[in-house]
C-alpha cells in the first residue's frame, strides 16, 4: 500500500535553514511529504531561493501590501488553502498571527522556536539566555495556538550553555537541534502519530513528554 504523502505548506520570513532541513529530509528519504508551497511575507527572504532551487512552488504575500493584519491574513489563508495542506509549518515565520488564522488551522499548524519553552518566549532568545546566566538552552516544536509561543509542546531538545559561549556559538548549536526536531515532528504528523488533543499534544496516543530530550549528536 502506498500512502499519499501529506501535503504541507511551509511559511518563512528569512534565511530558511529550517526549510532546508525539511527539504533535505524529503530528498534523502527521511520524510515522505509533499511540499505544496513555500510562502513568505518577505520578498527578500533567502529561503525563497532555497525553495526555488529545490523546484518548489513559491509565493510572496507581503504584509506591507495590506492595510491591516486581517487583510494580510485573509490573503495568506487563501494562498495556503489553494494548496490544500494537511499541515502548515511555521519555519522562521516572523509575523504574529491572529485568532481567525490560528482557529482555521488549529491542530495542523506547528512552529519551531529557539528556546526551551515555556522559557524565553519571543525574540532574541540566545542573547537573553546568556544574559540570564541559564545553564541550559534549546529548541521547541509546538502546536500554534493564540497564546504566542505558548501552544502545546510537541518536543524539545536541550543544549548545554558552555562557559564563554557567544550568542552566535550558542545559536549555531541550537539551530543544529532545530534542524533535527522540526523534520521529526513533521514526520510524526505525516505518519498520523501526532495530534492535538485539546491543550495537549499527543504522540502515539501518549501525552508528549515534558522533559526535553538530549541534544542530537552530529
Ligand atoms: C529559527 O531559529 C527558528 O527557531 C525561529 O526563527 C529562526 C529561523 O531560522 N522561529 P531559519 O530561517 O529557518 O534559518
Amino acid at each position: 500500500m502506498t500512502a499519499t504523502p501529506l501535503p504541507v505548506v511551509v511559511l518563512i520570513s528569512g534565511r530558511g535553514t529550517n526549510l532546508q532541513s525539511i527539504i533535505d529530509a524529503t530528498h534523502d528519504g527521511r520524510l515522505a511529504i509533499d511540499i505544496r508551497a513555500v510562502i513568505s511575507n518577505n520578498p527578500g527572504a533567502a529561503g525563497l531561493e532555497r525553495a526555488r532551487a529545490a523546484g518548489l512552488h513559491t509565493e510572496i504575500i507581503d504584509h506591507r501590501d495590506f492595510p491591516d493584519r486581517p487583510g494580510f491574513e485573509a490573503a495568506l489563508m487563501q494562498a495556503i488553502d489553494r494548496r490544500r495542506p494537511g499541515l502548515v509549518v511555521l519555519a522562521g515565520f516572523m509575523r504574529i498571527l491572529g485568532e481567525p488564522f490560528i482557529a482555521h488551522y488549529l491542530g495542523r499548524l506547528i512552529n519551531i522556536h529557539p528556546s526551551l519553552l515555556p522559557a524565553f518566549k519571543g525574540l532574541n532568545t540566545h542573547a537573553r539566555v546568556l544574559a540570564a546566566g541559564a545553564r541550559e538552552h534549546g529548541a521547541t516544536v509546538h502546536f500554534v495556538t493564540a497564546d504566542v509561543d505558548g501552544g502545546p509542546i510537541i518536543a524539545r531538545a536541550v543544549v548545554a550553555v558552555r562557559p564563554g559561549d557567544s550568542t552566535e556559538q550558542l545559536a549555531a548549536r541550537v539551530l543544529e537541534q532545530e534542524h533535527q526536531l522540526l523534520p521529526d515532528a513533521i514526520r510524526w504528523f505525516a505518519e498520523g502519530r501526532l495530534r492535538l488533543n485539546g491543550a495537549q499534544a499527543m504522540l502515539d496516543d501518549v501525552a508528549c513528554p515534558v522533559a526535553p530530550r538530549q541534544a542530537y549528536t552530529a
